[in-house]
This record gives C-alpha cells, sequence and structure tokens, in this order.
C-alpha cells in the first residue's frame, strides 16, 4: 500500500500517515517519505499502531539514534522505573500500574509537561523526533497540543527577527518546574538538572528553515536581566502558541505520534488525575549543540 498522508491543518502544521505498518521493517523509500513529511509537517499521527515497547524502538530507529543521557529527565527513583531501557515513561503510572495520585511528588514533576516545551531542551544536544505511543488513554481531556515554530519565526516582524537572531537562553527543567513552584530538589537533582546554553534561533539542517527554540524550559537570557529574560520569553511563547499556529491532537487508543522537536513545541492537557494514561516515548538523539548549529551557518 502506498504512502499517503493527508494535511490536519491549513498550515503545514501536522499530517496523518496512511499505508505503513509500524511493526514491520521499513524500506528505504518508505523511511525517506516519513522523513520528507516530518521535514514539512513537524508533526505526523500514525493511527492504529498497536506496538510493543521493542516494536517502538525498532521503528524509531529507522529515523536515528536514541537520545541516551547518564541522567534522568524526571524525579522518579530508578527502582520504581515501569519500563525498561530505551522507552520513556510520559504515563500517570506507578510501577504497578495504578494513577500516581495528585500528592505524588513524581506526578507534580510531570505536571511541567502541560507547559509548552520542545523535548530535551534541557539537554547539551537537545533531541531530534521524539515518538508517542498511546497504550492506554483517559475518556476525557489529555490531548496534546504542537505549535509551528517556523510559522511563529516567519511572522515576526523584521525588528523582532534581528533582536532574536543573537540570543541565547538557558535552559532547565528547574526553569519550567520551579514556574509551577515545584522549587526542592535532591543534591543528585540539581546536578542533573544544571542549565544548558541554546540559541533562540535555530536553522534546520534539511530545509534550512530558521524557527524559534521556544520551550518553558528557558529560564534566563545571556545579558538580560531576569526579570526582562522572563516576560521576554513568556511574550514569545504567548505569539508562538497563537490558534492559527497550533494542532491539537485527540488521542485514539494505539495512535502512534511523531513530531520533531527542532520546528516544533508541544505540551499535554489536562485529564483526570485517577484515568489511566499510559503514554510511551522514545526519543532520537540531536546532532549538535544549537551553539554550533548555528555558528556553523552564519
Ligand atoms: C512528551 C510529552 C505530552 C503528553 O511525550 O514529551 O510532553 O501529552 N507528552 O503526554
Ligand atoms: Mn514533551
Amino acid at each position: 500500500m502506498p504512502v499517503s498522508i493527508r494535511p490536519l491543518t491549513d498550515g503545514l502544521l501536522g499530517g496523518e500517515v496512511s499505508g505503513i505498518d509500524c511493526r514491520r521493517p521499513l524500506d528505504a523509500e518508505t523511511v525517506a517519505a516519513v522523513e520528507a513529511g516530518m521535514d514539512r509537517h513537524g508533526v505526523l499521527v500514525f493511527p492504529g499502531q498497536d506496538l510493543t515497547d521493542e516494536q517502538q524502538i525498532a521503528f524509531s530507529r529507522h529515523f536515528g539514534g536514541l537520545e541516551r543521557y547518564g541522567t534522568p529527565a524526571h524525579v522518579r527513583k530508578r527502582a520504581d522505573e515501569r519500563l525498561g531501557p530505551g522507552i520513556s515513561d510520559l504515563s500517570n503510572l506507578d510501577k504497578q500500574g495504578r494513577p500516581l495520585g495528585g500528592d505524588d511528588r513524581v506526578w507534580l514533576f510531570k505536571l511541567g509537561d502541560q507547559l509548552w516545551h520542545s523535548d530535551s531542551s534541557f539537554r547539551p544536544v537537545p533531541a531530534k523526533y521524539s515518538l508517542l505511543s498511546a497504550r492506554a488513554i483517559p475518556a476525557h481531556g489529555g490531548n496534546t497540543e504542537f505549535a509551528d515554530m517556523r510559522a511563529a519565526y516567519d511572522a515576526l516582524d523584521e525588528a523582532m527577527k534581528s533582536l532574536v537572531e543573537p540570543l541565547i537562553c538557558a535552559h532547565s527543567l528547574m526553569y519550567s518546574r520551579g514556574s509551577l513552584g515545584f522549587t526542592d530538589y535532591t543534591e543528585e537533582e540539581l546536578e542533573a538538572f544544571r542549565p544548558v546554553r541554546q540559541r533562540l534561533v535555530r536553522t534546520h539542517p534539511v530545509t534550512g528553515r530558521k524557527s524559534l527554540f521556544l520551550s518553558s524550559h528557558a529560564g534566563a537570557i545571556e545579558g538580560w536581566s531576569i526579570p526582562q529574560a522572563r516576560l521576554f520569553l513568556r511574550d514569545l511563547i504567548e505569539h508562538a502558541t497563537q490558534r492559527e499556529f497550533v494542532y491539537a491532537h485527540v488521542w485514539r487508543l494505539h495512535d502512534l505520534v511523531i513530531w520533531d522537536n527542532r520546528t516544533t513545541m508541544h505540551r499535554a492537557r489536562p485529564f483526570d488525575a485517577a484515568a489511566v494514561r499510559d503514554m510511551r516515548r522514545t526519543t532520537l538523539a540531536g546532532d549538535a549543540p544549537t551553539i554550533e548549529q548555528v555558528a556553523a551557518v552564519a
């Protein structure tokens, strides 16, 4: 069956893919079609993909190497991990498969996923694609929204483009969580969540298009006061997440959604904390720090 992609919005953001069984190995032509779809749409939805963790990992690896960092991106203790290596737990569940509960520290930290962000922008080399698989979904709520950072960049006026072009931000999980009042960390977490530097404007390595590299993990701009930086970033995120730049994905069981973290932001939407929402993510490594990327094309 030939691969086809149906646009999901009036703009370029989002496409729904048919003609691919993600459980089977892909030929080079199919991989190229998906990559071209990602470069065009930023977000691709693959409905009806009932995957095991192993199948999800194998499918993901067609598009690059998995991201592997030695430090966690969350506050769950290793012994309490529900899933094996190579796959991140984006669920609201404990090791026994029960909802974590509204005052669990792991859950309070996870609430930060409901802020607009780009995955691993708090890592020295931020992520390329994320692939999120819906294994169980709540009856209501729990959508994921995506915003097109290329369109958001293009819509800036020339003065604003010049202002943002050279800016370097500091990103940390402590900034996103801190904005929700989550501020208590162990020594180990403080070390793991140390801020990293990222360009605010980045250039896509394939399409050459510029985009805003925004994320709620960004909490400072080099050379700016903190309040001025936070206000500026808050305004930019408001600009970049206007409805015309956003696609809201309403999950169906066994959807697999892939997004390019280099050109989009996303956020989870609220749902009943007592419901089961089992989402599992594979993440592909980016290829260079954004600081170097921009320097190379400048
Ligand atoms: C993620 C994420 C949002 C969601 O997988 O990186 O932010 O809706 N998920 O679960
Ligand atoms: Mn995310």
